[in-house]
């Protein structure tokens, strides 16, 4: 008798340990499942960017990638425009030579958002503005609300794979944006800037058309530079000066010493 009731004991005791065991498990991971759909909706976000968690597990996951900035526009206010394209390096590079640029010729810089994803590579002026037109979301807001048992349709196919981010998430911009007033441009279209800036695409562009990647340099100094082989043609920050259009557009501005700096007082 003693022996069957000890043995009735123990099997209560790991049926009742096992049961709390499994009980436990569920809670863990119940919660955790709570908290990370708790992420997902948040819905200040205007912007969506999506990790990959696990290739077999897709989770997204929302990051705010654009800083948005109110601007005022002064109505003598000039400005510097140009294409961002290719990776992010090159991306930089650029940038880097357009702030130079805007800052000499004391315009305020259209910046453009990195790009990421497929890289957008270089090609001539016109057509690089039709694919960066192609290349943004405008339109396509419809497409982050499909749900995943429905196949997507043609415009959003490419739509997870691509994104803007604003330079101001990866750097922090503050000196820079004291040093030389920019506007971010969140849209590459003429009609977007036009609205933006109240100016007028027929009165009021200046356009610098580059033609192969490689097309024009920038210099301040009137001595002629060593020759350097890579760029086609020699553009005079005088002669930029002389260029009363409230937007000046170039094309392309990456490339080591795109813009070439020489006199002191620049
Ligand atoms: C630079 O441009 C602003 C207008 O945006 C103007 O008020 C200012 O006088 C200009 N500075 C110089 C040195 O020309």
């Amino acid at each position: 008798m003693i022996a069957i009731s000890h043995v009735g004991i123990r099997t209560v005791f790991f049926s009742g340990l096992w049961l709390f065991v499994i009980i436990a498990f569920f809670h863990v991971f119940y919660r955790e499942d709570l908290a990370s759909n708790s992420g997902q909706t948040d819905s200040l976000l205007d912007t969506k960017t999506t990790i990959m968690v696990t290739p077999s597990q897709q989770q997204f996951k929302d990051v705010k990638v654009r800083v948005h900035r109110e601007f005022i526009i002064d109505p003598d206010e000039r400005f510097l425009a140009y294409f961002a394209h290719s990776g992010f390096h090159n991306q930089r590079v650029a940038l880097a030579n357009a702030m130079l640029l805007a800052k000499i010729l004391n315009r305020t810089l259209l910046m453009p958002p990195i790009l990421f994803g497929p890289p957008i590579p270089w090609v001539r002026f016109d057509k690089l503005y039709e694919k960066l037109l192609v290349s943004t979301k405008m339109g396509l807001e419809h497409c982050w609300k499909i749900p995943d048992q429905i196949p997507l349709p043609a415009e959003c196919l490419n739509y997870f794979s691509s994104t803007t981010v604003s330079w101001d998430f990866l750097f922090d911009m503050e000196p820079i944006r004291e040093w030389h007033k920019i506007i971010d441009r969140w849209e590459p279209s003429y009609g977007w800037l036009s609205q933006n800036l109240r100016v007028s695409l027929d009165e009021d562009f200046h356009f610098i058309k580059d033609t192969t990647l490689f097309d024009y340099r920038i210099h301040d100094s009137s001595f002629a530079s060593p020759q350097n082989v890579k760029y086609k043609r020699r553009l005079d920050i005088k002669k930029l000066e002389e260029i009363d259009k409230k937007v000046l557009h170039l094309g392309s501005l990456f490339g080591l010493h795109r813009v070439t700096v020489e006199k002191p007082d620049s």
